[in-house]
């Protein structure tokens, strides 16, 4: 027989005055002699299960006394609107059926220290907050891609295993492949979408991405899932349109659809509210001089030299300027991927540009247009010293009906981490791979 609930918390209200089944976990539980008070975790929302000793069998009223926390059970009862009630319902409880008993709950409602929770992580999901934080996530996933559905991009899935590096060579795991040497976990998908956009026009690829970074900030995860949309004919303009549109649709949509979970979150919208197209652009030159202008404002914002890249530091002093995300473009081509467009005008920087977020949150996005001539894109592989072999098929891309085509990666974690208000990356995805964690 199917122990499927018939109701949940998050569609109570089309249920007022029925009775139903609910099933899910004892989030909290409050003894008051005659009342029990469940507090009943559905995955969909919480719901109080009020249990009046007169009003249920013996059994029922011993089994509501046995539930401890996280005990999964099925409790049966009639649906009652009550304004005092946090989502404006309560269940009046008729049968109870304890499912599978919890003994000591690693996770009690005192404070756990974060390395403690992050041990925990398989349990620490079921909290509040990151429930919140991570039913956030899945929001901003579903908005990114309908988003592109909607706008014509095609999904175009490229591989984990790759033989290729396409973000530098330094951050590569490696693993023995078979007869073949040896393959890489893929850094971007970008190279292989790429492919794609050429027999497309418009794709994405949505997916996991690899970089053994020994750093231990917490804007750095060594998985991380990355969307990249690429277009045909687009230059490095239209690729910042498409972004500030991008990330504006999928800001809208959570504050549209998951305002309860900013609530969890204590987030403050105002920021949020703002992030409407079109978002203020600064060159790599002008963002070197803000820098230079302000500083002492952020600990570690020292000024750079031309041609150095930004840290952490920089990335918040330059976002505090304004009140939505701002692009910084044309860098220094020195410092970023072989495959990007030099400025014809000047081709020491590149047509290219990193979103960051404001509130700290630092890039979100890189971005840029790409080399679409062979004999240039050639030279960029040899330069930076990369195996011209390895990369004969995207250069094939050049060779037969090259066109000017520009596209973008935007980093989940830190779009969500941005969204949610969360300080640290680890809490945006469910299991975060770090240099000091595989486990759980
Ligand atoms: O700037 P990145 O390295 O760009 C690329 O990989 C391009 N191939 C994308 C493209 O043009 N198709 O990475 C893009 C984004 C960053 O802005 C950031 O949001 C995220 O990916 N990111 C990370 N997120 C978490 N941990 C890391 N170690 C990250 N590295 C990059
Ligand atoms: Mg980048």
């Amino acid at each position: 027989m199917s122990l499927l609930p018939t109701a949940t918390v998050a569609t109570i209200a089309r249920h007022a005055g029925q009775r139903v089944t609910l099933a899910g976990w004892v989030y909290h539980k409050t003894e008051k002699g005659k009342l029990i008070f469940i507090l009943l975790r559905d995955g969909s929302g919480t719901i109080q299960c009020v249990t009046f000793k007169k009003n249920v069998s013996e059994a029922t009223f011993a089994t509501a006394q046995a539930l401890t926390q996280e005990s999964s059970c099925r409790i049966t009862g009639s649906v009652r609107a009550d304004e005092r009630a946090p989502g404006g319902y309560e269940l009046d409880v008729e049968e109870i059926e304890l499912i599978g008993p919890s003994h000591d709950y690693p996770i009690t409602p005192k404070e756990h220290g974060v390395e403690f929770l992050m041990e925990h992580r398989h349990l620490w999901v079921r909290s509040s907050k990151q429930h919140a934080i991570l039913r956030i996530r899945a929001e901003v996933i579903a908005a990114a891609q309908e988003w592109l559905n909607e706008q014509g991009f095609v999904r175009f899935d490229t591989p984990i295993l790759t033989a290729t590096a396409a973000e530098g060579t330094t951050n590569l795991f490696a693993t023995d492949y078979f007869d073949l040497g040896k393959a890489y976990l893929a850094q971007t998908g970008q190279l292989y979408v790429e492919s794609g956009m050429m027999a497309f026009g418009r794709v994405y690829c949505f997916g996991p991405t690899f970089r053994a970074e020994k750093s231990k900030t917490r804007r750095h995860l060594t998985e991380f899932w990355m969307i990249e949309p690429e277009v045909a004919f687009a230059d490095h303009e239209d690729n910042m349109r498409l972004q500030e549109q991008f990330v504006s649709a999928i800001v809208a949509r959570v504050l549209d659809r998951r305002r309860e979970d900013l609530k969890v979150l204590e987030r403050d919208t105002t920021m949020l509210e703002q992030v409407v197209p079109p978002f203020p652009r600064i060159t790599y030159d002008q963002a070197i001089e803000l820098i230079a202008n302000h500083q002492g404002e952020v600990e570690g914002a020292d000024p750079l030299p031309w041609g150095e890249d930004f840290g952490a530091p920089h990335e918040t002093l330059i976002a505090s300027k304004f009140d939505r995300p701002v692009f910084v473009e044309r860098f220094p081509s020195a410092v970023k991927a072989f495959y990007m467009q030099p400025d014809p005008n000047r081709p020491e920087v590149a047509l290219c540009a990193d979103l960051l977020a404001p509130e700290g949150y630092g890039e979100i996005i890189g971005g840029s247009q790409r080399i679409h001539d062979p004999v240039l894109l050639e030279q960029r592989i040899r330069e930076h010293g990369l195996r011209i072999e390895d990369y004969e098929w995207y250069l094939d891309l050049r060779r037969y009906g090259t066109v000017p085509h520009s596209g973008f990666g935007m980093g989940i974690e830190r779009v969500v981490a941005w969204i949610t208000g969360t300080r640290h990356i680890r809490e945006t995805i469910p299991f975060p791979r770090q240099l000091y964690r595989i486990y759980p």
